[in-house]
Order: C-alpha cells, then structure tokens, then sequence
C-alpha cells in the first residue's frame, strides 16, 4: 500500500472516530452557561473560573421515577440540561423505570449509541437496522445484563415480568435527544397530511385519523 493510501486510510478514520458522537472538547471543560445569549452549536461556556463541583453533580439517580402514563415507564435524564458540567463532553446518563409490562415506546436518538445495563428485573429489548433490511434485532435481559443500542436506529424496551424493572444507561452525546416513532409521525403539530399517512402506512383514512387523535 502506498503512503498515501495508508494516510487517507487513518485520516478516514480518525474523522469516523471523532464524528461517531459529540464533538471532542478543547478545554478542560465547558459549563453551559443558562444566560448567555449566544448561539453555538451546544451551548455556551461560564467563566471556568467561576466552576464549581455542582456543576459536575446531580443527585437523586438511586429514586424510582412514576411510571403511572400509558406506557408504564419513565425516564429519569442526567443530560446538559441538568449538569451543565456536560456540556462539550459528549456523554450523558439515563434511569429508566418500568412498571410491570410497561414498555419504553420505540424511539431513536439522533445524535447518541446507548448503552444500557439492567439493574433489577427482566427487559425485553430491540432495534431496527436501517432499509432496506430492517433487520429486527432483539434479545431477553436480566439483572447485570448490558446491551447496546447503535446511534439513530428504532429501539425499544419492555418490562418483560410483573416486577418492577429498572435500567441505568450512558449515551455518547451531552444532548442524545429522543424521537418517539408513534408521537413523531401521528402526534407532529401541526398534523402530517392524512392522506400521506394513508399512503404510507397503507391503512384507511379512518385508522389514521383515530391514530392522530391517540398522539
Ligand atoms: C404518579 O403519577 C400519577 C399520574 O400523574 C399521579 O396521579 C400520582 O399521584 C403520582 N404518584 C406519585 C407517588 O407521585
């Protein structure tokens, strides 16, 4: 192989390294500052003098969130928005509670892989790969278990038992971001056409309107 093909090979590398998640810092550390005014792609630093450790901290991760919705599971999120310490560093955390046969609806997190370990309880789980195979990809966990979900695919979780089921799960993005497929496509505000949905889904119009007014 020539030198050259050698470089371009470890800088396409180097470049899928670094974009497979958030942005590496250059600083030591970057805490969001609420009051700025500025627009930056994440958000903007405080003085680093002014740092302090509850910047760096949250407190509250060993309480069971309520799971009394329709899904029958809640998630608890340590990101930017509640550690402004993680601005910049491209990692965040989740808890997530299920009730009994709850389930954690299918979603995707455009911007973060989540990796996710079984506290208590037994978790079915799942994801999609991308068209045009949507290969369903799917596994029974148990307390101890990790599994991870790739970045951007359709995943979701079910309670798999009639005890309560908890989860803790580190995502690679300050900010990973949730789209909920179902509240997504027939919840949008305002409404996707009807009749695309019709045609996409293939179902009657009366279907999707009642699924409109579900979400
Ligand atoms: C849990 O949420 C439900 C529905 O919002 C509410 O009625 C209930 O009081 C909550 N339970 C606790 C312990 O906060």
């Amino acid at each position: 192989m020539s030198p050259q093909i050698i470089l371009y090979g470890l800088l396409a590398l180097s470049l899928s390294l670094s974009f497979a998640a958030d942005l590496s810092p250059l600083q030591d550390f970057c805490i969001a500052d609420p009051q700025s005014r500025v627009f930056v792609n994440g958000l903007a630093c405080k003085d680093p003098k002014l740092a302090a450790a509850n910047d760096f901290f949250f407190a509250g991760l060993h309480l069971a969130g309520n799971t009394s919705n329709r899904v029958g599971s809640v998630v608890t999120p340590v990101t930017v928005s509640q550690m402004p310490g993680l601005n910049t560093l491209g990692i965040s955390m989740i808890r997530i509670d299920y009730a009994p046969w709850g389930i954690n609806p299918p979603h995707t997190h455009p911007r973060a892989s989540e990796i996710l370990t079984v506290l208590e309880g037994c978790l079915e789980v799942g994801f999609v790969t991308s068209n045009p195979d949507n290969r369903h990809i799917t596994k029974v966990l148990h307390k101890g278990d990790v599994f991870v979900f790739p970045i951007g695919l359709v995943h979701y979780q079910r309670n798999a038992g009639s005890a309560n089921a908890v989860a803790i799960a580190a995502l690679s993005s300050q900010n990973p971001g949730v789209v909920t497929v179902a509240n997504a496509v027939f919840g949008s505000v305002p409404d996707i056409a009807g009749d695309i949905l019709v045609k996409a889904f293939q179902l009657d119009n009366s279907v999707i309107n009642y699924l409109q007014s579900k979400f």
